[in-house]
């Protein structure tokens, strides 16, 4: 058997009509993260072989016997009165909030002393507390009561912290609050030992897992409303566009349960009246977590989230990393949101979540990692609202990052050498199959799926076949 690098990257890039396909069929009951792959790649080898892109029908962009998705106008005349080209990306106006007097980077906290004149009175001192999850409960987060003062810099070595900064009269001037990615030195020692453990089981790879959803996009939309994030998808990424993706009905849970449990909400034992919590679930960052993975799960909008919203959400965090607790306490934090609820401190919600996973991937660059954000708020509300700076940017600083280059370059490489892997299929949407009404565009089209390997396809599919 070859050895394969150790790290490569799985990009998904899913947008979600509140959406989504069974990626892993429900009867799949996979071991473990090799079959997992085992299982996608296989759909992607199948759809990629089997019916290739030639014997598509004009017009459609899937035709097979059992399915045929028609290839719909990204501008229609039809939808034009709804749909908007060149909506500008969300970004949170520098007039309704001040730039902000802290700042992270890693696991260090700093005072940007050139923006304390935005605030009245000269600053003092700042200090911060920690915020933190109480036991069993998914809806509420703790404040700790030791303060740690400083006033310059300080090394924090906790994942969530609330940010107070005081002038001369002991007057509070400032407040924010900040996310981190501390390594846990306990998680670590048990993740080695996880890893070690499923490699001896034969599992030599090492592929990291990123999953970023987009909530109400349809392909089309995500087209229109998201052209930089699709080039950079496209043209760094070398992205599949997933065109049979599909979903089983409206609403986000009833998508995303079978996505990653790989059984329908109605084949659970949950139902609304015994509305149990979801920890006896094995979603799939459970099963990545016991084949060593450090996990992380980060959504904005708390209050519907997937698995919280009329729901009891997970009494123990469900990842090793979970943003919940703190967007529940920016949430809570009201005085600081701006531009109709997608600014906090100044800094959009998106780009505080993209950050966090960022720097998730960047503190784990040698240790497998799986990470699944999923983004409601902005796409929510809006045919024609978009955040697609801040993907554009996330995925250009993943593209460019250090610790990411060796990941890339030598993805690059395979791909040369495999150009009939690489050829991006064109796709789907049904939209003038369905009644034209602006909430309609929303919810009832079909929802996209970009699965980038940086890395050779190829060198998995043989993985596994050995
Ligand atoms: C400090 O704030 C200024 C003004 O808003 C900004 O230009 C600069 O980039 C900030 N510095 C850092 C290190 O964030
Ligand atoms: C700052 O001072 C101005 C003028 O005295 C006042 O109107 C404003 O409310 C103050 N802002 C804060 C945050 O204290
Ligand atoms: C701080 O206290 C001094 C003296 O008591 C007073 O003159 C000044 O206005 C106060 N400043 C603020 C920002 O409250
Ligand atoms: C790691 O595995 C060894 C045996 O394989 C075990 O003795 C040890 O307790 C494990 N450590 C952790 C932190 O799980
Ligand atoms: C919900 O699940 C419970 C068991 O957990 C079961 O007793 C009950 O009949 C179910 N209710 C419905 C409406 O299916």
């Amino acid at each position: 058997m070859r050895q394969f690098p150790k790290i490569l990257v799985l990009v998904l890039l899913i947008s979600l009509i509140g959406s989504t396909l069974l990626f892993l069929h429900s009867t799949s009951d996979y071991q473990n993260v090799g079959t997992l792959l085992h299982s996608q790649t296989n759909v992607l080898s199948h759809e990629l072989q089997d019916e290739p892109t030639a014997k598509i029908e004009e017009g459609y962009i899937v035709h097979t016997s059992h399915c045929q998705i028609p290839d719909v106008d990204l501008w229609h005349p039809s939808i034009l009165q709804y749909v908007r080209n060149n909506s500008p990306s969300l970004a949170c106006s520098r007039i309704a909030t001040k730039p902000p007097l802290t700042y992270t980077e890693d696991e260090m906290l700093y005072i940007n002393k050139t923006n304390s004149p935005f605030y009245n009175g000269s600053l003092l001192f700042c200090e911060y507390v920690e915020i933190f999850r109480p036991p069993n409960n998914d809806f509420k987060f703790d404040l700790g009561h030791k303060r740690v003062v400083f006033t310059e810099n300080v090394l924090v070595k906790k994942e969530f912290i609330k940010v107070y900064c005081y002038s001369t009269n002991n007057t509070l001037m400032y407040q924010n609050l900040h996310a981190f990615t501390p390594t846990k030195p306990l998680l670590r020692h048990m993740k080695d030992n996880l890893s070690l453990r499923h490699k001896r089981r034969g599992y030599l790879e090492q592929l990291n897992v990123l999953m970023v959803g987009l909530d109400s996009v349809s392909r089309l939309n995500f087209h229109r409303q998201f052209p930089k994030t699709l080039k950079i998808l496209r043209s760094n990424l070398k992205a599949y566009e997933m065109y049979g993706y599909n979903k089983v009905r409206d609403n986000t849970f009833i998508n995303l349960t079978p996505m990653f449990l790989g059984k329908y909400v109605e084949e659970t034992d949950w139902n609304e009246t015994n509305n149990e919590p979801f920890d006896k679930y094995k979603f799939a960052w459970k099963r990545f977590a016991d084949a060593g993975y450090h996990t992380l799960f980060a959504e904005d909008a708390p209050s519907i989230a997937i698995w919280n919203f009329e729901k009891e959400g997970f009494h123990h965090p469900p990842a090793d990393y979970y943003l919940r607790p703190f967007s529940l306490a920016m949430a809570s934090t009201s005085s600081m949101w701006t531009n109709y609820k997608h600014c906090f401190g100044g800094r959009l919600e998106t780009d505080i979540t993209l950050e966090y996973v960022y720097n998730f991937i960047k503190s784990r660059q040698r240790a497998p990692h799986f990470a699944f954000t999923f983004l409601t708020r902005p796409t929510y509300d809006s045919v024609n609202q978009n955040t697609d700076q801040s993907h554009a940017q996330f995925l250009e600083s993943m593209i460019r990052c250090e610790f990411c280059t060796n990941i890339i370059k030598l993805s690059l490489d395979c791909w040369r050498t495999q150009s009939s892997f690489t050829s991006v299929i064109t796709v789907l949407d049904g939209e003038t199959s369905y009644p034209l009404t602006s909430a309609n565009l929303k919810k009832d089209f079909l929802p996209c799926l970009y699965l980038s390997l940086i890395g050779s396809l190829e060198s998995i599919l043989r993985l596994h076949k050995t």
